[in-house]
């Protein structure tokens, strides 16, 4: 299948959680981590997440930097990425400034009942805000059907932020390319409070694990970047067995502090 390389982002506490239960949004990194989340962003075509995520946040998802927004009018891109929202039942506020801010529009991916619902929703947003344009990519949509049609669209890079339904629908799926993921030094503790991912059958299993490709202090909030790994046991452990983010003899994986991305 053509698809998008694809990066998922995401700010978790220790305890693996990706918000608490208070209104508020809870703050899981630091202003330096912020800042290479927005050149991450900088560098896709496309950034996506679920409706969940639209509802408890209201986020605009807009390169901040003016600096880098500046970079991609330069490369005659737009100043800001596509928008994708993931939604079932097509149901959220056409209002909300996903659909009000940027300047490259969005794409709603749903299914079944909710393509008419999210039509109808977004049928009545002023003529000044950017389009908006909904797809049908199954009931309930699928991420293949989702990157074949970003694809399509000439999405070459795709930012997946969140949130834990949305994680869990990508890596399940086993189509995401890279992960990087910021863990703030504090637990949240709170039962109920958003997780990154759900239970389901993930590939990357004690099995065939993904590989670690840089580890790194920003502060205090770690940064760690995985690659899925698609050689077989004996494959890896000819490369070297586990691998381990300090390039110590044997894991096969060099520092890469500097990797491409
Ligand atoms: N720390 C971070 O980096 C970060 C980033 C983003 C979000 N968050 C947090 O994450 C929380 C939201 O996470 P969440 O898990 O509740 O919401 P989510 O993953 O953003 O969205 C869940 C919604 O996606 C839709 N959905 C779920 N599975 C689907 C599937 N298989 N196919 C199509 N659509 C599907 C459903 O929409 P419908 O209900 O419309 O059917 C579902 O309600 C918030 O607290 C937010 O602050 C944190």
């Amino acid at each position: 299948m053509d698809r998008p390389h694809t990066i998922l982002s995401c700010a978790m506490s220790v305890d693996g959680r990706i918000d608490d239960t208070t209104p508020e949004r809870l703050r899981l990194s630091n202003e330096a981590d912020f800042a290479e989340v927005d050149e991450l962003r900088a560098g896709c075509d496309a950034i996506l997440v679920g409706a969940g995520t639209l509802r408890a946040d209201d986020p605009r998802l807009l390169v901040r930097s003016p600096a880098l927004r500046a970079r991609r009018r330069g490369e005659g891109r737009t100043e800001n990425l596509l928008k994708v929202l993931v939604t079932r039942s097509g149901e959220f506020d056409p209002r909300a400034r996903f659909f009000s801010t940027g300047d490259a529009g969005a794409v709603v991916y749903t299914g079944g009942p909710g393509v008419d619902a999210a039509r109808a929703g977004l049928s009545g947003r002023p003529a000044s805000d950017p389009p908006a344009e909904v797809v049908d990519a199954g009931s309930p949509p699928t991420a293949e059907a989702v990157l074949a049609d970003l694809a399509n669209r000439g999405v070459g890079r795709l930012l997946v932020e969140g949130g834990g339904h949305i994680h869990t629908m990508f890596l399940t799926s086993g189509l995401v390319d890279e992960i990087r993921l910021a863990v703030a030094p504090f637990f949240v503790g709170e039962e109920d409070a958003p997780r990154f991912v759900l239970p389901g059958a993930y590939p990357y299993s004690a099995a065939a694990p993904m590989r670690l490709v840089e580890a790194r202090a920003l502060g205090d909030v770690a940064v760690l970047r995985y690659r899925p790994d698609n050689r077989g046991p004996q494959e890896r452990e000819a490369g070297g067995g586990r691998a381990g983010a300090d390039g110590s003899a044997g894991t096969g994986v060099p520092r890469t502090r500097g990797e491409d991305r």
